[in-house]
């Protein structure tokens, strides 16, 4: 490996770091003559798409979707950093998802066979679909809801979540789901942000064995102040008790189920806004990230399509992401969807009430592609090889990957126990911003290496640079940028134009910044390395250091708060806080616990239990520079139990000594 220094700020630049295992890992996996000769795609991809980049995508549009007006013109860059796509053509989300299907005869073919927490199930079909998702479109409609106007959607994993995602795109109403365990506040901000007409929710979801209640999140939510709710329409999943507003609340079986089964998708152009997803940035406020319809639905089809192979007249797919993520959003409703998969959707959390309970799922429905994430591949790896060795697994041809890098161990388990030593695996690199896959291999094209993402795709042009926005060479490391704009690219940050402008595409001139870092190897293929800004990922949810520390720092205990995300071997990464508490009556007098419990139970209840930090260590001064601001990569040494790096820029250089002398009496 040649040795090209790598940026200061890139994860594992550090010698101690995780880059070195990567640097090593040698082991190859072509792919075998049988899932070659009948992989949807094929070597000439790629060069179809370097001919004609642009005109490859229009290809794609027009195989895969149906336009109810079809476009003239591919790509409209002339606004950048603002893509048009398609932009002259007209389509419904919806329809393309669902109503084709039916009226191509496929009707009876399997949507969704879903898969409750505690084994209720319910089988949908296309043709099913079709007259719940009209239904839905229609209560929306007669709730007050026209084509523009937002639903912010919290619910869990159930058929209703698919159904009203879809009628929203079916009026085209831009919907914003809020993934379930997100706290009130969390809710009400982005309810705000996007001044949401109407939520959508359920009484509670099952979780971990117990039902757990939603209502009362949104409820606190609106209590807070969210002038523009009219409407809460709330599915009834546990049948819990449940807290009434008249007027304002209306149950999903007097507004859904009474309402008529035909509807007429309306038609929109390829540039009107599908949906928000709000995601962390680098500062405390979440981002609204936007995506439109035309350009959105055709890399999640065809990334879709070709990246897990699906041959949807055979397959059964399984994506494990929740809908509150972007994984679900591309890979559960629309990607599959629009390709007339048949799909497994399953609501509750892997070890209830049994670990085997993902590969009892496996074996009942013959699942063929599985997609998931690092996090919960290393879990199933700790828990033991015995328990997915009491299922019959051998249904699954190609497993998938996603959400934060995956270290080759884990890669190399989830092929050989879970795949049977057989299946190809594909680590796909995207973002909430990016809409679908940019960075994969192909299943019966690339010989893959575990913990690399390796190529982008054909059609995405990806390069790593350094500081100067200079390609760097094979065997080179710096900072992941998209070079090309793609059809499934974010529109925007909503309400906020020149933030997007700023995070994306002001710290290289023409350039996407990812926000990621990344190395070539010797023969070109990409390595993830991992954020470089302020953004953490834990168990490969996406949590803002800046936004956990003001929801610190808003607990009277503390004066000033810094995070930090410390790898973690099961979650990738974890939060550990580092907290100066106030004197006089504040937290400096309590104990250790008390304040670890209390600010624990603080964030969760500001931001929601997954930004719970794993650890808070109490600090009498934090290590900043001159300016002021925290050096966040000297307490993540601390964090890390490693030598502490240079200090020198530190205003006081002795503050590191007085971290680490506190924490060595404290502990
Ligand atoms: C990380 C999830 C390494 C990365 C789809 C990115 C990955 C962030 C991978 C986006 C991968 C996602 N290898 N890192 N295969 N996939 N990431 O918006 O840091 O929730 O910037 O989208 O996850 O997270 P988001």
């Amino acid at each position: 490996m040649t040795d090209i220094p790598i940026p200061s700020s890139i994860p594992g630049s550090e010698s101690a770091g995780g880059l070195e295992n990567l640097l090593t890992e040698d082991r190859r996996f072509p792919p075998s003559a049988e899932f070659a000769a009948q992989a949807n795609a094929q070597r000439d991809l790629y060069a179809w798409a370097a001919a004609d980049r642009v005109g490859f995508w229009a290809d794609q549009a027009r195989e895969l979707l149906d336009w109810s007006t079809p476009f003239s013109e591919t790509l409209d860059w002339s606004g950048a950093p603002v893509a048009r796509w398609f932009a002259d053509g007209k389509l419904n989300a919806a329809y393309n998802a669902v109503d084709r299907h039916v009226e191509a005869g496929r009707g009876d073919r399997v949507a969704l066979h879903f898969e409750g927490e505690g084994g209720d199930t319910r089988t949908l079909t296309y043709a099913d679909l079709q007259r719940e998702v009209s239904k839905a479109a229609n209560a929306l409609v007669a709730l007050g809801v026209g084509t523009g106007d937002r639903v912010a959607i919290y619910l869990p994993l159930i058929p209703e979540a698919v159904v009203t995602m879809l009628a929203c795109a079916r009026i085209g109403a831009p919907h914003s789901v809020v993934f379930g365990g997100f706290s009130a506040e969390a809710l009400s901000s982005r309810i705000n942000d996007a001044e949401a007409k109407l939520v959508v929710t359920a009484d509670g979801g099952y979780r971990r064995g117990a039902a757990s209640a939603l209502k009362p999140a949104v409820d606190e939510a609106i209590a807070k102040g969210t002038p523009s709710v009219e409407k809460v329409l709330v599915v009834k999943r546990t049948g819990q008790d449940v807290a009434w507003t008249e007027g304002r609340d209306v149950w999903w079986s007097d507004a859904v189920d009474t309402a008529s089964d035909q509807h007429t998708p309306v038609e929109l152009e390829a540039e009107h806004p599908l949906f928000i997803l709000y995601t962390s940035g680098t500062t405390g406020k979440p981002k609204g990230i936007f995506h439109t319809t035309g350009g959105y639905l055709t890399q999640a089809a065809y990334t879709h399509r070709t990246v897990f192979d699906l041959k949807p007249e055979t397959d059964v797919y399984w994506c494990t992401a929740d809908i509150g993520w972007v994984t679900g959003h591309t890979y559960v409703v629309y990607g599959p969807l629009v390709n007339g998969a048949t799909q497994v959707i399953y609501e509750g959390t892997p070890d209830t009430p049994h670990r085997g309970r993902w590969w009892e799922i496996v074996q009942k429905y013959g699942v063929t592609i599985l997609y998931t994430a690092p996090t919960a591949i290393r879990t199933c790896m700790k828990w033991g090889d015995e328990i997915p060795g009491q299922f019959d697994l051998s249904s699954l041809r190609v497993l998938g990957s996603v959400g934060e890098p995956i270290n080759p161990e884990a890669w190399i388990w989830y092929r050989r126990v879970i795949g049977g030593d057989r299946t190809p695996i594909v680590d796909t690199w995207w973002q909430t911003e990016t809409g679908a896959i940019m960075i994969s291999p192909l299943p019966g094209v690339t010989e893959t290496k575990p913990g690399s993402a390796q190529v982008p795709l054909p059609g995405i042009a990806a390069d790593v640079v350094d500081d100067e926005a200079h390609s760097v060479p094979n065997g080179g490391g710096g900072y992941l940028v998209l070079t090309e704009p793609w059809p499934s690219m974010l529109r925007g940050i909503w309400g906020d134009p020149e933030r997007y402008a700023d995070t994306y595409w002001s710290r290289f001139e023409g350039l996407y910044f990812a926000g990621d870092g990344a190395k070539k190897d010797d023969d070109g293929d990409i390595w993830l390395l991992g954020r470089v800004d302020d953004v953490m990922n834990v168990s490969g949810h996406r949590l803002s250091t800046t936004e956990i520390e003001s929801a610190l720092v808003s607990h009277p205990w503390v004066a000033e708060a810094a995070v930090v995300g410390a790898s973690d071997d099961t979650t990738g990464q974890a939060v550990v806080a580092f907290v100066i508490l106030r004197g006089g009556g504040g937290g400096a007098d309590r104990s250790g616990e008390d304040v670890q419990k209390e600010l624990r139970d603080h964030v969760a209840k500001e931001i929601g239990p997954i930004a719970k930090p794993r650890q808070i260590l109490v600090v009498a001064e934090l290590p900043k520079t001159r300016s002021g601001k925290i050096m966040r990569r000297l307490l993540r040494d601390v964090a890390e139990h490693r030598q502490v790096g240079d200090a020198t820029t530190l205003a006081d250089a002795s503050v590191m000594d007085l971290i680490a002398s506190g924490l060595a009496a404290g502990s």
